[in-house]
């Protein structure tokens, strides 16, 4: 997959990497040439000195020089030093006769430098014409590489170590400097990451680069456009659902009157069904106008405001303690006190969406506890039954739209058990525990066996 970090660090580091030679080459060069320079110099300097002995006296050139003088100019601390001087004519008058070669002219006070070989040492030769009687004398001093190869180590090395470490350093530079500015490109990753597909959050991470600027107003367009269909579908759900509350309270009180005016025995279990169909069916709307209105949060029926879970849990009991009475079911609450910030119409749903469930699948006889505390920050309600359970592999399922465990679904597809449910009870529960802020899971109850179900909130 193409990267822009990686054509970004290639685009830099290529042409550096390429740049880098040619730069310490030019340095390498800028370092030995001038150093080269002065060690040349300084021969030039011997020659002149080694001039100022030779002799001229009636016509007769000579040359002559003190031991302890020759051994002051010609005493180097690395290199060995050997001289040569001819007088015009050819003849050797002082020095190493081995120097001779090559043979070189020169111009009175003209220097030549030659490279030669001499005892296997290659030399570095400077010829020097001084004037002497009629003709040029010709003062020859030579020089081993010692100096020289000494000078041209240093400076590939100070090249090659400047070079590395300039280059490491750019590099390093460059990958921190390429790092932090594709890092929006993180945050962004991220914040498309952690979207909720219920409620989108435009981005308002800062500062925007510009670069970056007409990418993200694109985006946080789109986001709107989404968020505002998303609005206009669950709006279109709940209108829905609340016009077919009238059609179908009709259709089942028509079915109810007609169970209750004689019939032939034919038609009775054809009623019987359509009365159940309408009920089904009136269930249903309901589910779906309230599935739509927690989805739309804010918009919902019913205040946000801080509110003391034992109360909004005490207005239920009135109600399901009669419906427990007529279902045999021995419904208990332990409440206790747990302020939370809610919207106590939409709890109320949630609740009743387990309690139906409790209610439904542990049936008669069952022991169903209803339970809320403060631990910590956070405040608990349980709802708990000694009924068959939710096997674990349908744990995380069950909480979607329209999922009913294998059992329940096949349980209740036989005609005689009329199937009321349509799975959306949990579905409702976690919408509206998301909107909470609350997590909603499935524990294993305290009793052993059935289903306990927690919703936790950040307590208050
Ligand atoms: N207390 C419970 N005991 C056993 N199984 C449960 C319990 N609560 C939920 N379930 C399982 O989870 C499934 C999903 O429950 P949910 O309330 O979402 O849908 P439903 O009850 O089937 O239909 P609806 O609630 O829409 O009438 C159920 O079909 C059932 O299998
Ligand atoms: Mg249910």
């Amino acid at each position: 997959m193409h990267s822009l970090k990686r054509s970004l660090l290639i685009g830099l580091i290529v042409p550096l990497l390429l740049i880098l030679p040619a730069v310490a080459a030019i340095q390498y060069w800028l370092i030995v040439t001038p150093a080269k320079a002065e060690i040349d110099a300084q021969l030039g300097d011997f020659a002149l000195a080694l001039a100022r002995f030779i002799h001229e006296e009636g016509g007769m050139v000579s040359f002559k020089i003190t031991a302890q003088a020759e051994r002051l100019l010609l005493t180097d601390q690395s290199d060995k030093e050997y001289f040569l001087v001819l007088d015009p004519a050819g003849r050797a008058l002082a020095g190493d006769e081995a120097l001779r070669d090559p043979p070189l002219r020169v111009a009175p006070d003209e220097w030549q430098f030659v490279d030669g070989v001499l005892h296997h040492h290659r030399l570095r030769i400077l010829v020097f014409g001084t004037p002497c009687g009629a003709g040029v004398c010709q003062i020859r001093i030579a020089e081993t590489f010692i100096k020289r190869n000494q000078v041209r180590t240093d400076a590939l090395i100070a090249t090659i170590g400047y070079s590395l470490l300039f280059g490491l350093i750019t590099i390093g530079v460059m990958v921190l400097a390429v790092r932090r500015s594709l890092a929006v490109l993180n945050q962004l990753n991220a914040h498309l990451l952690a979207q909720n597909p219920h409620e989108l959050s435009l981005w308002q991470g800062e500062p925007i680069p510009k670069e970056l600027a007409p990418l993200i107003a694109a985006w946080n367009q789109l986001l709107f456009k989404l968020q505002e269909s998303h609005r206009a579908q669950q709006q279109l759900i709940a209108d829905v659902a609340h016009q077919m509350r009238t059609p179908l309270s009709s259709l089942k009180m028509e079915a109810e009157l007609a169970l209750l005016e004689p019939h032939p025995p034919a038609v009775h279990q054809a009623l019987e069904n359509l009365n159940r169909a309408a009920d089904r069916a009136a269930r249903l709307s309901a589910q779906l106008l309230s599935l739509a209105r927690a989805d739309q949060g804010l918009q919902a029926v019913g205040q946000w405001q801080m509110v003391d879970l034992k109360t909004v849990v005490a207005e239920l009991v009135e109600e399901w303690s009669r419906r427990a009475l007529v279902q045999s079911i021995d419904l208990g609450f332990e409440l206790e006190s747990a302020l939370i910030y809610a919207n106590p119409s939409l709890l109320i749903e949630a609740i009743a969406n387990l309690l139906d469930n409790a209610f439904e699948y542990a049936g008669a006889g069952s022991v169903v506890t209803v339970r809320c505390r403060v631990a910590g920050y956070r405040a608990f309600l349980d709802v708990e039954d000694n009924g068959p359970g939710i096997p674990a592999e349908e744990h995380a399922r069950v909480w979607e739209r329209f999922y009913r465990a294998a059992d329940t679904a096949d349980a209740h597809k036989d005609a005689s058990h009329a199937s009321r449910g349509s799975g959306l009870g949990l579905a409702i529960v976690a919408e509206i525990a998301r909107r909470h802020n609350a997590v909603a899971e499935i524990l294993s109850p305290q009793t052993g066996q059935g289903t306990r179900i927690r919703l936790s909130f950040p307590a208050v």
